[in-house]
C-alpha cells in the first residue's frame, strides 16, 4: 500500500476530531493523506492539527488563488487513489447525492475520477430521514462505497445509527477499496455463532446470561466485508443482521448446535456466543406454580459444548480454523489457555467479563488477548467493531497462509 493515497474529506460533525487518529493509521500502513477541511469541519478540528498529521497544506477554500497555483481542485480531487469523506455529514452526502459544487468538498467529489467511500456521521434522527436515505441510496446506485455509521450513544444524547466508525475500521474499508475492493475472504465460508441461549422452563421462564451478541455481529458484519460468505447463529438479541450476513436465529443451545452443525462444512468457525452451559431438565407446558410447589429446586442437565463438538470433528470436516471464546473474571488468561487445550481451539479470544473489564457483556468496549499455538498477543481495549475488524483480518491472513500451505 506504500505508494497510494488518499484524498480525506472531513465535514462538519463531532466526530471529526476521530479523523485525526485515521490519519495517523493510515500513516502507519504507508497510506498517504491530503486533506480538505470543510469550514463546518474547521469548527471541530483544527487546520494545524489536520496538517501537522498529513505533512501537507490542509484544502479549505474553493477560491484560493494560492492554493489553485499550486494544485489546481480538479488536480486535488485526482492526485490521489481514493477520496474519503468522513465525518459524511447529511449535508454532504446530499449534495454530493445531487451532484452540487459550490464549495471545495462537494466540487471534489464532483470532479474526481476516483472511487468515493462515505463514512457518515449524525444524529440518528437525520441518518434515518427519508431524505438522507434517498440520497444514501442515490449514492450506493451511482457507486459510491460505504463504511458505517455504527449504532451507540451520540454526542447529542440521543442512541442510535449515525456513530462514525472507528478509525481501525475506515482504515480496513480504505484498504479494500485501495485493493480495487479486493475481498480476501472472497469464497470462504465462515459460521459465526452470537448472543445467549434462552432455555425454557415453563411457558414465561428461561434460563440465560447477559450476553448482548454485539461482539459476534460485528465479528459477522467485518468477515462478511472481507468477502466471506458468513452464516450467524445468533441466540435471542435485539441486532439487525450484518450486511451480507445469512441469519440463523435459535433459541437454546440445542438449536444452536443444530444450526451450527447445518452450516457445515465451513472453513473457519468463530464461536462468540455464551451458550448456557445447562438447562432445566424439565421443560412444562404450564406455568409452574407457587402455591403448587413452586421454583425453589430447579434440577438442571449439561447442554451440548457446540465449539468442542465442532472442534473435535474428524479432519476434513472440522473447519480448518477454529476459534473459541473464553469469557472469564479471574485469571482470565491461565484459564483461557486450559480451554483452548481442552476445546481443540485453534485460538481461544479471552476476555475479562469481571466489573473491571470494560463492562464488556453488554457494553460496547472489548480488551481480548488471543491465544494460539504460538503464543499470546493482548491488543488494547477498543469497541468492538474495532476488535471485529481486526480479528477479521488475521483470519483472513491465517487463511490465507494455510491456503498456500495445503
Ligand atoms: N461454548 C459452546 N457450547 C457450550 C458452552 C460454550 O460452544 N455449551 C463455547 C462458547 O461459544 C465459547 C467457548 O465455548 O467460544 C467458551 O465458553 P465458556 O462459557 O467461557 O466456557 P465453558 O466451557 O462454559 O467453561 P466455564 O463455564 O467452566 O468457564
Amino acid at each position: 500500500m506504500s505508494d497510494r493515497s488518499v484524498l480525506l474529506i472531513i465535514g462538519g460533525g463531532v466526530a471529526a476530531y476521530k479523523c485525526l487518529e485515521l490519519i495517523r493509521l493510515l500513516a502507519k500502513r504507508g497510506i498517504g493523506a491530503r486533506a480538505i477541511l470543510t469550514r463546518a469541519g474547521a469548527e471541530f478540528v483544527t487546520p494545524l492539527s489536520v496538517g501537522a498529521l498529513t505533512g501537507d497544506k490542509v484544502y479549505t477554500e474553493l477560491f484560493d488563488l494560492t492554493a489553485e497555483a499550486e494544485m489546481g481542485h480538479i488536480e486535488l480531487s485526482r492526485s490521489v487513489d481514493l477520496v474519503v469523506v468522513a465525518p459524511a455529514t447529511a449535508d454532504l452526502l446530499a449534495k454530493a447525492a445531487n451532484g452540487h459544487a459550490n464549495d471545495l468538498a462537494s466540487t471534489a467529489i464532483l470532479a474526481t475520477d476516483k472511487p468515493v467511500l462515505y463514512a457518515p456521521a449524525m444524529n440518528v434522527r437525520m441518518w434515518e430521514h427519508k431524505a438522507t436515505q434517498r440520497n444514501l441510496r442515490q449514492l450506493g446506485d451511482d457507486g459510491a462505497l460505504f463504511v458505517g455509521p455504527d449504532e451507540g450513544d451520540m454526542a447529542c444524547g440521543e442512541f442510535g445509527h449515525g456513530r462514525l466508525a472507528e478509525p481501525p475500521v475506515i482504515v480496513e474499508a480504505i484498504e479494500a477499496a485501495l485493493s480495487g475492493g479486493a475481498r480476501p475472504l472472497t469464497g470462504r465460508r465462515v459460521l459465526v455463532t452470537a448472543g445467549p441461549t434462552h432455555e425454557p422452563l415453563d411457558p414465561v421462564r428461561y434460563v440465560a446470561n447477559r450476553s448482548s451478541g454485539k461482539q459476534g455481529y460485528a465479528i459477522a458484519g467485518a468477515l462478511a466485508r472481507l468477502g466471506a460468505d458468513v452464516t450467524l447463529v445468533s441466540g435471542p438479541v435485539a441486532l439487525d443482521a450484518p450486511a451480507g450476513v445469512s441469519l440463523a436465529r435459535v433459541e437454546t443451545a440445542r438449536e444452536m448446535l443444530a444450526a451450527s452443525e447445518a452450516a457445515l462444512p465451513v472453513e473457519c468457525a468463530v464461536m462468540c456466543a455464551a451458550v448456557s452451559d445447562y438447562r432445566p431438565e424439565i421443560e412444562t407446558s404450564h406455568k409452574i406454580k407457587k402455591d403448587r410447589g413452586g421454583l425453589t429446586n430447579i434440577p438442571l442437565t449439561e447442554n451440548p459444548d457446540i465449539l468442542q463438538t465442532i472442534a473435535h470433528l474428524p479432519e476434513g470436516e472440522r473447519p480448518r480454523l477454529v476459534i473459541g471464546f473464553a469469557a472469564e473474571t479471574d485469571d482470565v488468561v491461565a484459564y483461557a489457555r486450559t480451554k483452548r487445550e481442552r476445546k481443540n481451539c485453534d485460538w481461544m479470544v479471552a476476555n475479562d467479563v469481571s466489573e473491571a473489564g470494560h463492562g464488556v457483556m453488554g457494553g460496547d468496549v472489548n480488551e481480548i488477548t488471543i491465544i494460539d499455538g504460538e503464543g499470546e498477543e493482548t491488543w488494547p481495549a477498543m469497541p468492538k467493531e474495532a476488535v471485529a475488524a481486526r480479528l477479521a483480518a488475521r483470519i483472513a491472513d491465517a487463511l490465507g497462509q494455510k491456503g498456500r500451505q495445503t
